[in-house]
């Protein structure tokens, strides 16, 4: 569509140069739509900053292509029409950016000021205040008679929209003020949201789809997250939206006559709208002259990845509200005040691979590897794609250009594609069936986002955390066998499996790192002790899926032997107390893969060893695990008779017939289910054969 290019600055010719403003303005028009009305940008900022400027530095070169619809003659986002427009009392402002993100950027603001102030390199230093610039939306907070009586947005600096009913739902916004704030007071802060909130409303969104919710999506980035969420139609949505406040300014303020109140600083200011219950960033600092303000930029630059919000830059502000006032202002950009921005948190980059991960616990996450980008203060070459709908829903494919974010300490992350640069016919990215470290079928469980490996005992992905789900207390309990231990071992191969730890030595062990002879012969003792363990024990320490503590004991009391269990079929497993499909499923999936037997023959031929236990006489009943339903009339039998002889015998009798059905017991008059079961070929008896079944089986043989 068009080409995001950064020479043309140098095309001599002018028709080409009328061309390619053509071509940015409809890039910088299609773009602001994505962000100010969408609140779904298509590009980083950085990206859109670079393309503005490349306009307006056109523009100023030849003003006779400057149009009236040009984006450079449009200040800020276009009012959403579902919203009343608010006209500002006082003009909403925005600040020069100063995009130096070096230390020069504070002193060529600081030089600037002195110089329009007139001062000499003898006179005193400036003094200023030096603020962290949020990531997130301007707001206008009106409070008349200390009561809040409208909030709005940005908009274009003059009109706004009235978003108050969603204001109102942020916990942090004070509703009502003391007596001491003004009779009317326009508080101007910033709306955002906090990076774990952010984190957390993102992870509910992406539960939501894994559901199936239609509408839902989820959010780019934080500060786009606050936007969407104060431009919420519905209230009750929004008050479900984890949004903050930090209040940095002041609108219109007219004061009662009888109780006026002054200040004579912007740092004054900021501590008044303290002490009238407003949240005001605790970085905000005095800074005096150039040297301080770099000092600053420095030390919030090192901060920036531990603020638990989003910050593109700090902001200074001349302090005195005199000189303030003797500087005034360009166009809409007061010449006391200067953003200094930080390196990007979003940048542009190619996708090389896509690859997938296995986590420690055996869960599977795809992963974009990229063409090295510089993005919030580090190289990223990999960042998350989460899981297989995040993938299938970004539809991230190889040789894509993709919107990357990396903020704080959060995994980076690719936001978006850019559709409009895809030039391949990549196929869509698929998630594989089995764990590309070991093999194992790898499995997503309904109503679960994540595919997991189940070759838990097997994978070396998952040994470290295998092996320490073994040793610990209430499993097998290895004594001193710990997380730095275990470490040492994995790392320097020296246990790959749960039984290579029963053929360790003295020797071997002595050698790993701060592991003293005693210590080693402690281990070995340990390991010796764990050897005489229970069932239950054992069964829990091999971490099957969804087989806590309490799950493994009611497997061995139903089936009293380890062959059992391993052997035991589903409707079987599904018969013991707390064990639902999903349990047994994952047994069975896990018994099934040889390596995971064999790993159990071989703990067992290294002397680990249990009592095992006699199965309890549910699991001994003939029809045990098997469902019958009963339809029609039968020739001797009353269907209660019937059910109670079936269940005696340790069967289920269900009321309809379904996959699950193992018998249908027909007498006449059969109707739908007889029908239903024939379509499912489920075996049909009647009378004659239900008694000639229930005879069998005294002789207790399992069906
Ligand atoms: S002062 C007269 N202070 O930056 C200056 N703005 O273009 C009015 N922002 O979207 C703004 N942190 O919401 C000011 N500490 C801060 C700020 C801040 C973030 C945003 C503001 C607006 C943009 C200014």
């Amino acid at each position: 569509m068009f080409e995001f290019s950064d020479d043309s600055n140098t095309d001599p010719i002018r028709t080409d140069l009328s061309k390619r403003v053509a071509e940015l303005h409809q890039a910088l028009h299609l773009h602001a739509h994505s962000y100010y009305v969408l609140d779904a940008p298509s590009i980083p900022d950085a990206e859109y900053d670079k393309l503005f400027s490349e306009l307006q530095n056109i523009e100023a070169a030849h003003p006779e292509l400057r149009t009236a619809d040009s984006p450079t003659q449009r200040v800020g986002g276009k009012p959403m029409s579902e919203f009343a427009t608010v006209r500002h009392a006082v003009p909403m402002l925005s600040i020069r950016t100063e995009t130096d993100t070096e230390a020069s950027g504070a002193e060529s603001f600081d030089a600037r000021i002195r110089k329009e102030l007139s001062l000499q390199a003898s006179d005193a230093v400036v003094e200023y205040v030096a603020e962290l610039k949020f990531d997130g939306l301007a707001m206008s907070l009106r409070y008349e008679k200390g009561v809040l009586v409208q909030a709005a947005t940005r908009g274009d600096g003059e009109y706004g929209e009235d978003v108050t009913h969603n204001i109102r739902t942020i916990g942090q916004i004070p509703l009502k003020l003391p007596e001491t704030a003004p009779g009317v007071l326009e508080v101007r802060g910033e709306v955002y949201m906090r990076r774990d909130d952010f984190e957390c409303l993102n992870e509910r969104q992406r539960t939501k789809i894994a559901a199936g919710a239609k509408g839902e999506k989820t959010f780019v980035n934080p500060r786009n997250a606050a936007a969407g969420s104060v431009r919420q139609l519905d209230p009750a949505i929004a008050a479900q939206r984890p949004l903050s406040f930090f209040a940095y300014g002041v609108g219109e303020v007219s004061m009662s006559t009888s109780n006026p109140v002054v200040w004579g600083t912007h740092y004054d200011l900021l501590q008044m709208l303290k002490n009238w219950g407003f949240p005001v960033a605790v970085e905000v600092n005095i800074a005096k002259g150039a040297t301080e303000l770099i000092a600053y930029h420095q030390t919030i630059g090192k901060l920036r990845d531990t603020l638990p919000f989003d910050i593109d830059g700090v902001v200074y502000k001349v302090n005195s509200l005199t000189l303030q006032q003797q500087l005034g202002f360009v166009s809409r950009e007061p010449r006391w005040a200067v953003a200094h921005k930080y390196p990007a948190q979003e940048q542009l980059t190619t996708v090389l691979a896509i690859e997938v991960q296995v986590g420690r616990t055996g869960k599977l996450t795809p992963v974009a590897k990229l063409a090295p980008v510089f993005v919030g203060g580090v190289t990223v070459t990999n960042a998350t794609l989460h899981n297989e709908d995040e993938a299938r829903r970004k539809d991230v494919r190889l040789g894509d250009t993709v919107i990357v974010r990396r903020a704080g300490d959060v995994i980076p992350e690719v936001v978006s594609v850019l559709l409009e640069k895809r030039q391949n016919d990549a196929p869509i990215f698929t998630m594989p069936h089995v764990c590309p470290v070991c093999d194992s079928v790898a499995v997503r469980e309904e109503g679960e986002a994540d595919y997991r490996c189940t070759g838990g005992l097997f994978c070396s992905a998952q040994r470290k955390h295998a092996i320490l789900h073994f040793a610990q207390k209430r499993a097998v309990e290895v004594d001193g066998l710990g997380e730095k231990l275990v470490d040492q071992m994995v790392e320097a191969g020296i246990v790959r499996t749960l039984p290579d730890l029963y053929k360790l030595g003295l020797t071997t062990l002595s050698e790993l790192d701060r592991m003293a002879d005693k210590s080693a012969q402690n281990i070995l003792v340990a390991l010796q002790n764990s050897k005489q363990t229970t069932l239950p024990r054992f069964l829990y320490g091999l971490g099957i899926r969804h087989v806590g503590e309490a799950t493994a004991k009611a497997l061995v009391k139903h089936f009293g032997k380890l062959d059992a269990i391993m052997d035991a079929p589903l409707e079987q497993l599904t018969q013991v107390a707390d064990v639902g499909p999903i349990v047994a499923l994952s047994l069975r999936t896990f018994f099934d893969q040889a390596h995971n037997r064999e790993v159990v023959e071989q703990l067992r031929a290294c002397g680990v060893t249990w009592t095992e236990g006699e199965p309890s006489p549910a699991a001994l009943l003939a029809l045990s695990g098997k469902t019958f339903v009963i339809t029609g009339t039968l020739p001797t039998l009353g269907r209660d008779n019937l059910k109670d002889m079936l269940e005696a015998a340790g069967a289920k009798v269900a009321g309809s017939v379904s996959k699950k059905t193992h018998y249908l017991v027909a007498g006449s008059d059969a109707g739908s289910k007889l029908d239903k079961a024939r379509e499912l070929e489920i075996a049909i008896l009647d009378e004659a054969g239900v008694l000639a079944l229930l005879n069998d089986t005294t002789s207790g043989v399992n069906l």
